[in-house]
């Protein structure tokens, strides 16, 4: 099973470019399951076909589903947040409010996780593809088995205590309601599942993410702070599709200004993200709404080719800890053989060989360090920063980023 995640900043064309993608390998027989995770769906527009909040049949080898936050609090949060609208209620805040703060924002991002899941344990499907929401969200969503975890530990080790002093002060203890076995085996079975996911998610021969731009400057830039983090989570940045490029016949009346800027951006573009593959479409005269009008988008993006090719198995930009200092591994496509020049402002670091030039946006635990060295490792250029001074967080790094260390070095 492949699962293809498109993200990047609002208005992109995310949605456009995942019901394309999920279009295309559906006709090719794959059989695909569409996800969309964004609170405001578009989805069912872009198709012209009503999703609802459960799995649907779109046409022959396409299913899809819009997660519906309601419909999963009723079905799939019950225990868990009765137990928090109280406990939260025992401490004072009013009934209402506590119901509501009861829904945390990580329940919607656990949701659209356990269906990947569970289309993964189903075996009913070749391919899923996820249609996200922008970037910041997405970010969240895909760092949260993570974090996931980290809070767990501490939740159980919490409630755990609040069992503790629960018996040895019967009575003083009455007004917070104790955890009943119910809601910690809901607890730890969660912990399990996001765990399986996580393995899901940072398998390179599963999971890909594609990053969507525009030829724009504030597109670029969010889409390089995205990179960045995903690359730093572990995950398998493989693509970039360069979607909503204005044709060159546009000429050199009204649009001439804007076509030499799209020019520029497009070479910006290139020095950020290659030599990560690169799919492009072409503005399109109208707006991409219903199947056929997604399947011109796929033929832009895909030509013949499977869309569900897994074009790299591993990022071209990786950072890990190496001997006390934070390094940052950058995949040269050539040998290295002339000078390297390194610059760094604020949390932006470019480095230039001969004609080749690259511009990276810093992880903020890279942001102001000191650059120690820098050198070649089987086409990885590695990068020296100096290391963190301050204590690390206890737990250390999670899964995927010791994967991710473990691969280069
Ligand atoms: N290549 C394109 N040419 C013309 N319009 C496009 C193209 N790609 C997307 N659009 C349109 O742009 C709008 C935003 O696209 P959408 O896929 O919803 O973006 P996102 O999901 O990133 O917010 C939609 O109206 C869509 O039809
Ligand atoms: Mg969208």
């Amino acid at each position: 099973m492949r699962i293809i995640i498109y993200t990047g900043k609002g208005g992109v064309g995310k949605t456009s470019v995942a019901a394309a993608t999920a279009l295309r390998a559906a006709a090719m027989g794959y059989r695909t399951v569409i996800i969309s995770t964004d609170a405001a769906h578009s989805l069912s527009d872009s198709l012209e076909f009503q999703l609802s909040g459960q799995v649907l049949p779109i046409t022959k080898n396409l299913d899809g589903i819009e997660i519906d936050m309601q419909y999963e609090l009723e079905n799939r949060w019950k225990e868990i947040q009765k137990y928090l609208s109280d406990f939260l209620a025992s401490q004072g805040m009013d009934g209402v409010t506590a119901k509501e703060m009861a829904v945390f924002p990580g329940m919607e991002l656990m949701s659209a996780l356990f269906y990947v899941e569970e289309f993964h344990k189903q075996k009913k499907y070749d391919l899923i593809v996820m249609d996200t929401a922008p970037t910041a969200d997405t970010l969240r969503l895909l760092a949260f088995p993570d974090t996931a975890n980290w809070y767990f530990d501490r939740l159980f080790h919490m409630l755990r205590n609040v069992l503790r002093v629960a018996r040895v002060t019967v009575g003083k203890f009455i007004s917070t309601p104790l955890p009943t076995d119910r809601f910690l085996r809901d607890l730890e079975q969660l912990r399990e599942r996001l765990g399986y996911v996580e393995d899901l998610l940072s398998d390179p021969e599963i999971t890909s993410v594609r990053l969507v731009v525009n030829p724009e400057k504030m597109v670029i830039s969010e889409t390089q702070r995205a990179y960045t983090y995903l690359c730093l989570y572990g995950y398998t940045v493989e693509a970039i599709v360069i979607n909503r490029i204005l044709p060159d016949e546009l000429g050199d009346g009204y649009w001439k200004s804007k076509l030499e800027e799209q020019r520029k951006y497009m070479a910006i573009i290139d020095e950020a993200f290659s030599p990560l593959k690169m799919l492009t479409a072409k503005m399109m005269p109208r707006e991409v709404l219903g199947m056929k009008a997604l399947d011109r988008l796929a033929d832009e993006l895909f030509g013949k080719d499977d869309p569900t090719k897994i074009y790299s198995t591993e990022s071209p930009m990786k950072m890990f800890d190496e001997d006390g200092a934070s390094v940052l591994a950058i995949k040269l496509p050539f040998p290295m053989n002339q000078k390297l020049e390194l610059y760094t402002r604020k949390d932006d670091l470019t480095l230039q060989v001969g004609a080749f030039k690259k511009s990276i946006t810093l992880p903020h635990s890279m942001t102001n360090k000191k650059i120690l060295g820098a050198d070649m490792d089987e086409g990885w250029l590695k990068i020296r920063f100096e290391g963190e001074k301050v204590a690390k967080r206890k737990g250390g790094k999670g899964r995927r980023g010791r994967k991710a260390a473990r691969k280069t070095s």
